[in-house]
């Protein structure tokens, strides 16, 4: 398509100044309005005459050079558009102008028909309802600026509730989401998923290549959790941040209602304490190793790391290994009994906790060689202080997660209102053991002790 330069202009304006008599007749009314053409004849006249339609009389509008003009306005090639074969309609221009400008804009008019999903105005060519296609001072010649644009059709008042608006959206950069003729996913994305919004988002872009991905971002992307226009948080989530996760996982929620000891993050809902929304390196998306998460809140606990011995799974981080961290029907959270007081008539059953990974004949088999070091001579001495009536409890002896002695051996433990000092003494063979409520008591694998009653 040829640029019309400034002497074309200059001439035909020589010319249209020669013919303006006859031409005045037609324009009066005409100028902007086809109707006051009275006949398909007149109508052919003004349109086709060798007159031009730019004038200093005529269209004059048209001598005036828009900052973005559209070429074939600009070249004279006004009946690329008004075309006399339409009369009446108005201005000559036919209600459907899709094909009108597909004459023209091949590549686009292919996109519109290779895509699934059509902007209503674009499938009833109404291509003029956001462009103005003689030009304008705005990019694309468009009628309005962005936002202005789609609520002449749109009430934006959803996209644009609550106390925060996202930026691109604020800023009315709708094309940034949206394509304006044509796409092919639904609400004509520009992109499908999570791609729509890594693309601003880059933080994001390192993420989505995790171990584990959240499943609803693999399977819708983000919109699941957050409304892409506006909302009452900047993070614009679509349910309350205590709710959101049980919009989904119900089972949870009615899992931690059922438990007696319910713990009171997940209770509550924030299981973005301990787990990612989005990915993580780690199994069930949790943000850090457990330990480390508990001791963001459990802070005084985390004191255990610097005592001289810690229990197996406590050196591993596991905390979850006792605890639920959602909650359970046992006291603390564990995860299977165990009983909390100092003394506790034995059953079985009652520490499940413990026998889930040691053995139960710990406390079950009276003479031994091998099954405990806890023995005087072959005497479990286990089985003797728990095995009974007024049996002791293992948390009478031991500190189930971290002590300075020896064996996990507390150095103090809680008798009514007092605490009463523990001191261990481990030797080669066996033990003595000095706490501060009887006098000292020993044990000994290879020669029996005799301890005074
Ligand atoms: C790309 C297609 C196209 C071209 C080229 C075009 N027009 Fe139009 N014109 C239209 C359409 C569509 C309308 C209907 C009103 C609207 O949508 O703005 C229109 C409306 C008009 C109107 C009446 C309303 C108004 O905006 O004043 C006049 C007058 C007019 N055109 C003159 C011209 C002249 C003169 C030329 C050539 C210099 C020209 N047009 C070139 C498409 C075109
Ligand atoms: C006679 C051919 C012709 C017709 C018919 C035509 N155009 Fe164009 N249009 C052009 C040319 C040439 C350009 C400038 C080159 C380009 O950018 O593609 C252009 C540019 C445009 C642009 C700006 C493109 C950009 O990248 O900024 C828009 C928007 C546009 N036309 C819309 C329309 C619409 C809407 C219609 C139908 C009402 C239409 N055109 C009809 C030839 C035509
Ligand atoms: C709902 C408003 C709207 C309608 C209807 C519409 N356009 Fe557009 N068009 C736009 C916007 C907005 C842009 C700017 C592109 C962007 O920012 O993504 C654009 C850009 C364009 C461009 C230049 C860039 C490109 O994609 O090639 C052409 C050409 C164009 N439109 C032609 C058309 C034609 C032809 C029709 C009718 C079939 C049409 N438009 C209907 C809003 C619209
Ligand atoms: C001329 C009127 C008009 C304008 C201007 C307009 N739209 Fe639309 N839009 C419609 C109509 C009619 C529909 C419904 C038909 C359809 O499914 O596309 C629609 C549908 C949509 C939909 C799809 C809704 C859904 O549930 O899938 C989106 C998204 C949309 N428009 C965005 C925009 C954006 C962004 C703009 C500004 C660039 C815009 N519209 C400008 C008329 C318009
Ligand atoms: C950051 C990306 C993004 C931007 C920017 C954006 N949208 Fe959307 N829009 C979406 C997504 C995603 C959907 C799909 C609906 C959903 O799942 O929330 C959508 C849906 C829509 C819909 C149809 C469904 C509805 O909510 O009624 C309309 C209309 C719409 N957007 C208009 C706009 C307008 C107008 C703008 C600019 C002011 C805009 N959008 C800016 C991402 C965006
Ligand atoms: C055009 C770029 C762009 C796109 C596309 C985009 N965003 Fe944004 N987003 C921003 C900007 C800019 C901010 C505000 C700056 C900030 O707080 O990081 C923002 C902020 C956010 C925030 C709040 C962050 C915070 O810490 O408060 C969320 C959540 C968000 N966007 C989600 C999305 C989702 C979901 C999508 C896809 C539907 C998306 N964004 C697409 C640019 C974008
Ligand atoms: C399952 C729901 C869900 C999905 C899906 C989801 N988010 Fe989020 N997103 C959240 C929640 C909840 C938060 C708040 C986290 C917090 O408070 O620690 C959040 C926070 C954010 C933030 C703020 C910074 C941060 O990391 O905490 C951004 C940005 C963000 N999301 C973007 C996205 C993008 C982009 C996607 C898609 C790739 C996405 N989100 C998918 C639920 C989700
Ligand atoms: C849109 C629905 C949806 C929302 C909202 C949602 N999830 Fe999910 N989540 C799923 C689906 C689907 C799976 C995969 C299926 C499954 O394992 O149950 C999943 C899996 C998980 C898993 C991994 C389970 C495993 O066995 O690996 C965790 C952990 C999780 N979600 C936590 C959360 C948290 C925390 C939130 C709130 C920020 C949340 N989810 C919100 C749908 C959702
Ligand atoms: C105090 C930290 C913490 C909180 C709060 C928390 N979780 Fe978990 N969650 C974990 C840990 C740790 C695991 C690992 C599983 C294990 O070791 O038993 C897990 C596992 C899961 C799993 C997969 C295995 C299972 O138990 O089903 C899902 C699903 C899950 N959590 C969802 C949630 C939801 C939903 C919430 C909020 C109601 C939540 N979590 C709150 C720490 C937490
Ligand atoms: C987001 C903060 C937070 C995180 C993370 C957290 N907790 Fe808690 N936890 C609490 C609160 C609050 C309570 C209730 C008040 C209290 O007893 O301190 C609690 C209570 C407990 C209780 C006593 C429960 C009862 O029924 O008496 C145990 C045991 C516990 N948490 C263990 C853990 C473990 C193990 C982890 C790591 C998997 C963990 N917590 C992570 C906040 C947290
Ligand atoms: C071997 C099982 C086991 C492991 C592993 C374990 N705990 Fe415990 N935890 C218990 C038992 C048993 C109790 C109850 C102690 C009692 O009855 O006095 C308890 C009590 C607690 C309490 C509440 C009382 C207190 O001492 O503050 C917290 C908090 C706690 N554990 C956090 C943790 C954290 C954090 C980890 C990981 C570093 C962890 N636990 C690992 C068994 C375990
Ligand atoms: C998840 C598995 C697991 C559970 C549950 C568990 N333990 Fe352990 N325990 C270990 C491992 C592994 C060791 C060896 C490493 C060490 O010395 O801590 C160990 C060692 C011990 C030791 C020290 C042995 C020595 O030779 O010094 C004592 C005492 C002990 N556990 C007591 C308990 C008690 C009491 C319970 C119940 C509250 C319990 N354990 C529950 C895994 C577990
Ligand atoms: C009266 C104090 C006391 C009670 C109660 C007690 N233990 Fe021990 N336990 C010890 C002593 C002392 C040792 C160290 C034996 C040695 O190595 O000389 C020990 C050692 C252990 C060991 C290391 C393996 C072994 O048997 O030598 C485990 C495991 C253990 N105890 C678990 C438990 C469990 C589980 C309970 C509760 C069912 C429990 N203990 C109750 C004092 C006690």
């Amino acid at each position: 398509m040829s640029r019309i330069s400034s002497a074309d202009i200059y001439r035909t304006i020589i010319l249209l100044v020669i013919i303006l008599v006859s031409c005045r007749g037609n324009v009066v009314s005409a100028a902007t309005d086809s109707e006051g053409l009275k006949t398909e004849k007149d109508f052919i006249i003004h349109t086709r005459g060798e007159k031009g339609c730019v004038t200093q009389q005529c269209h004059v509008q048209f001598l005036k050079r828009e900052e973005f003009p559209h070429e074939p306005a600009s070249s004279g090639a006004c009946d690329a558009c008004h075309n006399a074969g339409a009369y009446p309609a108005r201005f000559g221009i036919v209600a459907d102008q899709g094909p009108v400008c597909a004459g023209c804009h091949q590549n686009l008019d292919k996109e519109i028909k290779d895509s699934s999903f059509v902007h209503g105005p674009v499938r009833n060519g109404d291509c003029t309802a956001c462009h103005n296609p003689h030009g304008s001072g705005r990019q694309h010649f468009l009628r309005e600026t962005y936002s202005n644009l789609c609520s002449t059709c749109h009430n934006l008042k959803r996209q644009f509730s609550g106390d925060s608006v996202h930026q691109p959206v604020k800023d009315g950069n709708c094309g940034l989401c949206h394509d304006p003729h044509a796409s092919n996913y639904a609400s004509r994305l520009t992109d499908v998923g999570a791609n729509l919004c890594v693309i601003c988002h880059e933080e994001m872009v390192e993420g989505m290549t995790m171990d584990f991905i959240h499943a609803p971002l693999v399977k819708s992307g983000c919109s699941d959790c957050h409304d892409a226009h506006s909302g009452d948080s900047s993070l614009r989530l679509k349910t309350a941040a205590d709710k959101i996760c049980f919009s989904c996982h119900e089972e949870k929620k009615n899992e931690i209602s059922q438990y007696a000891r319910k713990h009171e993050p997940a209770e509550k809902g924030r299981c973005v304490s301990c787990h990612s929304p989005h990915f993580s390196q780690r199994k069930y998306l949790l943000l850090d190793k457990v330990d480390t998460l508990c001791f963001t809140c459990h802070k005084e606990n985390s004191s255990w790391k610097k005592r001289r011995f810690q229990h197996g799974p406590v050196v591993q981080g596991n905390c979850s290994a006792c605890h639920n961290p959602h909650g359970s029907d046992n006291p603390y959270i564990l995860r299977l009994a165990f009983p909390h007081a100092f003394y506790s008539a034995y059953e079985k059953g009652e520490y499940d906790l413990c026998f889930n990974c040691h053995k139960e004949a710990l406390v079950t088999t009276a003479k031994t060689a091998t099954i405990t070091n806890f023995r005087n001579g072959d005497t479990n001495l286990h089985m003797l202080h728990v095995n009974q009536k007024k049996g002791r409890t293992c948390r009478a002896c031991h500190d189930v997660h971290a002590s300075d002695q020896e064996d996990h051996i507390r150095t103090e433990f809680e008798f009514g209102s007092a605490t009463i000092p523990v001191e261990y003494i481990k030797t080669e063979t066996g033990g003595r053991c000095v706490p501060g409520c009887h006098s000292e008591r020993g044990y000994d694998r290879v020669k029996m002790v005799e301890n005074r009653k």
